[in-house]
């Protein structure tokens, strides 16, 4: 079975590196962090992603990380590059480290017999691949694309907190090919991989790379058109957008997925996707109204939530609002652009007293909010003298809280259930409810 080797072993980089070595392929991954290495070659996972501790036990055969390109080419046949690609100013990505990732692939090509396989699963956009990578590895390697080696643009559809099921099962495998044989053996892969026998939409890299951020914007449409439902549904009488969306969603056209009406899209990818997505459209002389909408829709989300406090507190400065959830989504320890970080620092602006509490995001959360807000152990202590509490991300320990966990601890019991989590009835009886999406009345 043919050697792979993974530039990048980080979020996504080392849950692919460990589900293809599952597979039975003999897997080097190359990182620069050698924290990252070491806790890979101790068999254990650095990184928070459920499923993959359990999947790296009993791998360390088939997984090894380094820090050395030349053995790590010399050593495999393919080489798939997971490095960062920054968000610039202007929407669009950073290649530098991509570039930096190239240039030491292709050093090593140079003088490596037979034909190799790159694979760039980092999301750039549309040109870089050929522009920027091809251009770098034919530079540097002496060699030539298509014929010494192949090039493929294959982008993942993953979301963090089910990388491993994603990955293994994806709607759809998608691959830019700079030649037929590489895009093969990337599909061979890939059919090792799949448990699901999934479509393989193949073609020219630049339709890929169309295709990964065009993905990501139309499903942050999707969420700004939810969160417009849900605002329509508190302002008419009896609204409820879990009744309205579940209707459209059964019509196959829409789909359920992505349509609940709840707090604004963040997380690592979804907002840069769509600013790159809009950056790219202007790049090329059209027009980016669409996506431009769906982000401003997006922060307007946090503005309805920010007015509701204000609303019902009058001044907030010096008032303790309570923040439950600080994750992007349930099941990750990613706080990159969650709704939540986004409520605490505008709250903390308008002089709120913030308290945040979070099962996994909360050393993250540290990092980047410093002393600005109280860390509570537990939700019980985060609502402690509260005079209004948001609910904003469904973790399982915040779903279980009863009516008395808030009036027993809060000054004054305010709840926002941005996910419409609690029974609407018995919370509305005992403390005053508010939820996205659903009517006052
Ligand atoms: N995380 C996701 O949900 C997700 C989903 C789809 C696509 N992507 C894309 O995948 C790429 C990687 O994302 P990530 O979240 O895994 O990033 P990450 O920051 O978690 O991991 C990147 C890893 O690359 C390493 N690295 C950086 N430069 C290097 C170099 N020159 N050589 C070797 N290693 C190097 C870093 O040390 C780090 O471990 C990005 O382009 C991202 O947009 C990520």
């Amino acid at each position: 079975m043919d050697g792979i080797s993974i530039i990048g072993i980080g979020k996504l980089g080392l849950c692919v590196a460990a589900c293809l070595a599952a597979s039975g392929y003999r897997v080097i991954g190359v990182d620069k962090d050698p924290v990252t290495i070491k806790a890979v070659n101790q068999g254990q996972s650095p990184i928070y992603e459920p499923g993959l501790a359990e999947l790296m036990q009993g791998l360390s055969a088939h997984l090894s990380a380094t820090d050395d390109y030349k053995y790590a080419i010399e050593n495999s046949d393919i080489t798939f590059m997971v490095v960062p690609t920054p968000s610039e100013k202007g929407g669009g990505f950073s290649t530098r480290y991509v570039e930096a990732a190239s240039r030491e692939i292709a050093a090593n090509l140079k003088n490596k017999p037979g034909f190799h396989l790159v694979v760039l699963t980092s999301t750039v956009l549309p040109g870089d691949t050929d522009n920027v990578i091809k251009y770098l590895l034919e530079e540097v390697s002496g060699k030539k694309c298509g014929v010494d080696f192949g090039l493929c643009y294959s982008p993942e559809f993953i979301a963090l907190g089910s990388v491993i099921r994603d990955f293994t099962n994806p709607d759809v495998v998608l691959i830019g090919e700079s030649d037929p044989r590489s895009g093969d053996l990337l599909s061979k892969i890939y059919m090792m991989v799949c448990e699901n026998h999934p479509p393989v939409v193949r073609g020219t890299i630049y339709n890929a790379e169309v295709a990964k951020i065009a993905l990501n914007s139309y499903v942050t449409m999707k969420i700004s058109f939810a969160n417009t439902l849900a605002e329509i549904c508190e302002r008419i009488p009896g609204g409820d957008v879990d009744m309205v969306s579940r209707a459209l969603g059964f019509d196959s056209r829409i789909g359920r997925k992505y349509l609940s009406g709840g707090t604004s899209y963040g997380g690592p990818c979804f907002p840069r996707d769509n600013k790159a997505f809009s950056s790219f459209i202007k790049r090329i002389g059209g027009n980016a109204r669409l996506a431009e909408t769906t982000d401003q829709v997006n922060n307007e989300q946090i503005s309805r939530v920010i007015d509701l406090i204000k609303q019902q507190l009058g001044d907030i400065n010096g008032k303790k609002v309570a923040i439950l959830g600080l994750t992007y989504k349930t099941n990750t320890d990613v706080i990159e652009e969650s709704a939540s970080m986004a409520m605490a620092r505008a709250l903390g602006r308008e002089g709120a007293a913030v308290a945040v509490c979070d099962p996994a995001g909360m050393e993250n959360a540290r990092k980047v909010l410093g002393k600005s807000v109280e860390y509570a152990g537990s939700a019980g202590r985060c609502l402690e003298g509260a005079e209004f509490a948001i609910l904003a991300m469904p973790w399982d320990e915040f779903k279980n809280l009863r009516p008395e966990d808030f009036t027993g601890a809060m000054k004054t019991p305010k709840l926002l259930d941005c996910w419409r989590v609690y029974d609407r009835l018995e919370f509305g009886k005992k403390l005053e409810y508010f939820a996205i999406g659903l009517s006052p009345t």
